[in-house]
């Protein structure tokens, strides 16, 4: 098990590692004043984790609300995340309660997001299910929906109170879902890890996912503690994304 601080203006954990979220409980005592968990997730990971997770949430002796969204990035708009705050609002959750996104990329923004808005802001907890969102977008605070115009056009910066990442929960991953990642991966050797880029070249996927996924975790959280808000350095994790993000519009 690995442990990384980010050191935002609230420092938090990541932790990773094989079969993690069994210590689900002792590793969310920041919620210890929450009443409810809403936690929010996919109809895929729902199916695969949703048991789970609730099980070991409720260990804690809080009421656990689901939120189950269809899978994929056309969620990831205007009407979910209504959805979401209005899910909230009829679930009760005050400002001591928590949001907690079970899922990949897509999860976390959408459901970070709601949770920066929801009651001007509760507490927020990402337990990340794809590689790409273990090794770049559960970290760091960026939440965001996409608007008919663009993608990502409306979001927040608010960072989570916790990330757990268990690295167990990216055995069922599609192939082409971990090749996401890989991509994520590959960025941040190229960003200047030449020991994790010749790992990953050495090992292709069958690579250490506790050393890899650290890694990427350690450089976004130096990163991000050094300019939270993207007004510098901050803006080298988004190498390659102008393009991609181009592709992917042209193409659907
Ligand atoms: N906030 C940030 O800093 C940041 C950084 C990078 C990317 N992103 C965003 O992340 C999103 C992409 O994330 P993604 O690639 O994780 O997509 P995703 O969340 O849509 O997940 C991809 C697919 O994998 C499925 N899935 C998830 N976990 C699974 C598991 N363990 N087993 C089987 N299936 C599983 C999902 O149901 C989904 O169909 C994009 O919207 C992108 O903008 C955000």
């Amino acid at each position: 098990m690995t442990e990384i601080i980010v050191r935002t203006d609230v420092p938090y954990a990541v932790t990773v590692g094989g079969g993690v979220s069994r210590r689900l409980p002792e590793l969310i005592r920041c919620a210890d004043g929450a009443g409810t968990f809403a936690l929010v997730s996919d109809n895929t990971v729902i199916g695969l984790y949703g048991d789970r997770v609730t099980a070991l949430l409720e260990k804690t002796g809080k009421r656990v609300v689901p939120y189950v969204f269809p899978h994929g990035e056309g969620s990831k708009n205007g009407s979910e995340f209504l959805g979401i705050l209005d899910f909230l609002a009829r679930s009760s959750l005050t400002r001591d309660d928590y949001v907690v996104a079970l899922g990949g990329g897509v999860t976390g923004d959408l459901a970070g997001f709601a949770a920066s808005a929801y009651m001007r802001g509760i507490g927020f907890i990402q337990i990340p299910t794809t590689l790409l969102a273990a090794v770049d977008s559960s970290v760091g605070g960026k939440t965001a929906i996409d608007l008919p115009s663009g993608k990502n056009l409306a979001g927040s910066f608010y960072q989570p109170s916790a990330v757990i990442c268990d690295t167990d929960f990216l055995d069922t991953l599609p192939p082409e879902v971990f090749s996401d990642g890989c991509a994520e991966v590959i960025k941040y050797g190229v960003l200047g890890n030449e020991k994790l880029l010749r790992h990953v070249t050495e090992k292709g996927t069958g690579f250490d996912r506790e050393y890899v996924i650290s890694e990427c975790v350690r450089m976004k959280a130096d990163i991000v503690s050094a300019d939270e808000r993207e007004h510098g350095v901050r803006t080298l994790l988004n190498l390659g994304h102008t393009l991609a993000h181009a592709i992917e519009k042209v193409s659907g």
